[in-house]
């Protein structure tokens, strides 16, 4: 394989918060460095309060680094505007939640196709294909007119992978996907994510405590102390 600029890359990626009363900030992240490259799956782990949900919400471009640069498909985010951001975010990120964040009124196949409506335009029958033949790979094609409500929880959260794949993002963002889940759901959640991540080349950071999600994964990274240790990869 030949040399090829990395689809993420930190640089000194440092992240605090302050605190009440004069108190000193929080550290959470300090200076993380470390390039992703582009169709590689990630899991990311580490204790509760290390700041994993943090970090993706820095590389999702949903809050914004205290210092360093983040460099995604070559443009650094730290020098996009708001409206630049929101379009990045929106066509080339997707993102999945612990809690699937289905939108109850819809069905199956409307809520899928929610962010193919933020391109402003309506989304044309390729969407709605595309839709209909992801949901077929998840094993949902008798689901297309369910409503949240009607599924069960690993039907949900295997929507919400659909949804965050609908518009052929790069990357692909999922935080805790199978903390709500029972075993045999999660299992099966993680083996639709591997081999979506195989079959659609995107890139997939997954933070997660279960091991055996993380092993899964091609690279196993875990912060400790604000930093990022390699663990497999
Ligand atoms: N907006 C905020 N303001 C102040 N402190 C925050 C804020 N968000 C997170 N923190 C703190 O930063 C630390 C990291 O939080 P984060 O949510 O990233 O942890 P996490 O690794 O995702 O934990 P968990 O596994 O429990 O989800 C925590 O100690 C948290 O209290
Ligand atoms: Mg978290």
């Amino acid at each position: 394989m030949g040399i090829q600029a990395p689809l993420l890359r930190l640089e000194g990626l440092s992240k605090q918060y302050p605190s009440a009363e004069g108190a000193a900030p929080l550290y959470i992240l300090k200076e993380v460095s470390i390039d992703i490259a582009q169709g590689e799956s990630v899991a990311i782990i580490g204790p509760s309060g290390s700041g994993k949900s943090t970090l993706l919400n820095v590389l999702g471009t949903l809050d914004l680094p205290s210092g360093g640069k983040v460099t995604f498909g070559g443009r650094d985010l730290t020098q996009l505007d708001e409206h630049a951001l929101a379009t990045l975010r929106n066509s080339e990120i997707g993102f999945i939640f612990q809690s699937h964040h289905l939108l109850p009124q819809c069905t199956v196949l409307e809520n899928v196709l929610v962010p193919t409506l933020a391109k402003g335009s309506p989304h044309g029958p390729e969407s709605v294909e595309r839709a209909k033949r992801l949901l077929q790979r998840v094993g949902l094609s008798e689901r297309l007119s369910h409503q949240p409500g009607q599924l069960s929880g690993g039907e949900r959260q295997r929507v919400a992978v659909v949804r965050a794949l609908i518009n052929q993002p790069k990357l692909v963002l999922a935080d805790e996907p199978t903390g709500a889940l029972d075993r045999a759901s999660a299992d099966n959640l993680a083996q639709v994510l591997v081999e979506l991540n195989k079959e659609e080349g995107v890139t997939l950071i997954v933070v997660t405590h279960a091991p055996d999600l993380a092993s899964k994964m091609q690279r196993v990274l875990e912060l400790q102390d604000g930093k990022l240790v390699e663990k497999k990869g």
